[in-house]
């Protein structure tokens, strides 16, 4: 690698979706036009579109980049091996309403980096139809070397579980720890660097809509996730020389350019589109004051739309420390069948509805309408608990709520973390119908 000048810095502005401006040399930022006949400094603007050019202002989201050289500028393509990263549709697997658990994934031994520690854990809809989710866990132990990252199928969400995630894109640089989240919008150039070593995470590749705050309704102008604790980059940008490689996911494959300098070459930038973080420490929850407690809807941090309103392509949803103050109500999630497929993780501490088996680093799957709900000693607790106020501590899970069914892929079916006794949580509950008489 030949050295040359970079400009890394982590700090960050504050907004979802604002429209920033940002700049690691003061002044490069043409005034008063996007593209102008020469760019300061000797650098190149580029568009990149998130959305169609002419979907309504609401929904479009565009940045300007100027960068040293344009991202046109790299090798042809070529295939690499995909290694266990599926994209739907695939077909491969099995489409089940099995209810599934998954034990913690194991991280292995070895260089791995994040793209390399991919598993496709399972998915649904269709990359080239712009609709479904990706569900994925990565367990990586190596920074990105001298390679890049591009995905054109899909936005990113990261959920670190275990150890922190460093992610350098084009728009600068995000760090996250176990209990924040990452997303990359579609398109938008990164390395990913493992400041701890060993790391494990939860990925929901979202082919559909971009990931948004949720409309609030009755709630009103504040609550769930605030607009302002959500963290994009400021500009920062590597100018280094060397051997590199851009892998570029297209299509469901992997594909591999050479380039012959960091893609993250960008000085400044100026739009809507770009990566950000939260910290789900500052959701402000939201739950009964009285009896009975909403739906889990009530817990959504960001939602990609499918078309008919409130059906979301997936959601996401937490369920964060919390006080339960709810009367003569059996307050943990209760019994269901849902049209809409759930697949969780736990970031840190116990779900209330599965304080057993259910661990950090691990997963669970209920399909279209398959029943689950709490387990034998949740229920029993549950219902013989004296309701006074409880506190939920030190707990994060979280569920990808999706409309389509998810298929799990050959790797997660037979995967040896697989809870083959998962539904016996159910089977023996007890039968206390004390009859008519
Ligand atoms: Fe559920």
């Amino acid at each position: 690698m030949d050295g040359q000048t970079t400009s890394t810095r982590l700090a960050y502005q504050s907004g979802f979706g604002n429209e920033f401006a940002t700049e690691a040399l003061p002044g490069t930022l043409p005034d008063g036009r996007n593209s102008p006949q020469q760019v300061r400094h000797g650098l190149y603007a580029e568009q990149l579109s998130g959305t169609a050019f002419t979907q309504p202002r609401s929904e479009n989201r565009r940045s300007w980049m100027y960068r040293i050289q344009p991202s046109a500028k790299h090798g042809s393509f070529r295939r690499i091996d995909n290694g266990m990263w599926r994209t739907p549709a695939f077909s491969e697997g099995v489409l089940s309403p099995q209810q599934m658990r998954w034990d913690p994934f194991p991280i292995p031994d070895g260089d791995i980096d994040l793209v390399a520690g991919m598993h496709t854990i399972g998915g649904n809809g269709d990359a080239a139809a712009q609709a479904g989710i990706g569900i994925h866990v990565y367990t990586a132990t190596a920074s990105m070397r001298d390679r890049y990252f591009c995905n054109a199928d899909g936005e990113m969400l990261f959920v670190p579980q275990q150890g922190a995630l460093r992610l350098a894109t084009e728009m600068g640089v995000i760090e996250a720890l176990p209990n924040e989240i990452v997303i990359v919008p579609r398109g938008v150039k990164f390395r990913a660097d493992l400041p701890d070593g060993l790391s494990r995470g939860y990925v929901c590749e979202n082919f559909g809509a971009a990931l948004r705050l949720p409309d609030l309704g009755p709630i009103g102008s504040n609550g769930l996730a605030n607009p302002r604790d959500f963290l994009a980059p400021v500009a920062s940008f590597e100018d280094i020389e060397g051997q590199f490689e851009l892998v570029f996911k297209f299509g469901g494959n992997l594909w591999a350019a050479d380039i012959a300098h960091s893609p993250l070459d960008v000085v400044a930038w100026h739009g809507n589109l770009s990566p950000c973080k939260y910290d789900l420490a500052k959701f402000m929850a939201i739950g009964t004051i009285s009896f009975d407690h909403p739906d889990p809807s009530i817990f959504t941090v960001l939602t990609s739309p499918s078309g008919p309103e409130g059906l979301a392509n997936v959601d996401f949803v937490i369920f964060p420390p919390r006080w339960l103050v709810a009367e003569d109500t059996f307050r943990p999630p209760w019994y269901h069948r849902n049209v809409m497929s759930e697949f969780m993780g736990l970031i840190l501490g116990q779900y209330d509805a599965k304080p057993e088996g259910f661990l950090p680093g691990g997963a669970s799957l209920h399909n279209c309408m398959s029943a689950h709900g709490p387990d034998v000693d949740a229920y029993q607790r549950a219902t013989e608990a004296d309701l006074e106020p409880v506190y939920i501590p030190n707990t994060m899970a979280f569920m990808f709520e999706t409309r389509y069914p998810i298929r799990l892929t050959d790797w997660a079916a037979g995967s040896p973390q697989v809870q083959d006794a998962y539904a016996d949580c159910w089977r023996t509950l007890s039968r206390n119908f004390t009859g008519t008489s």
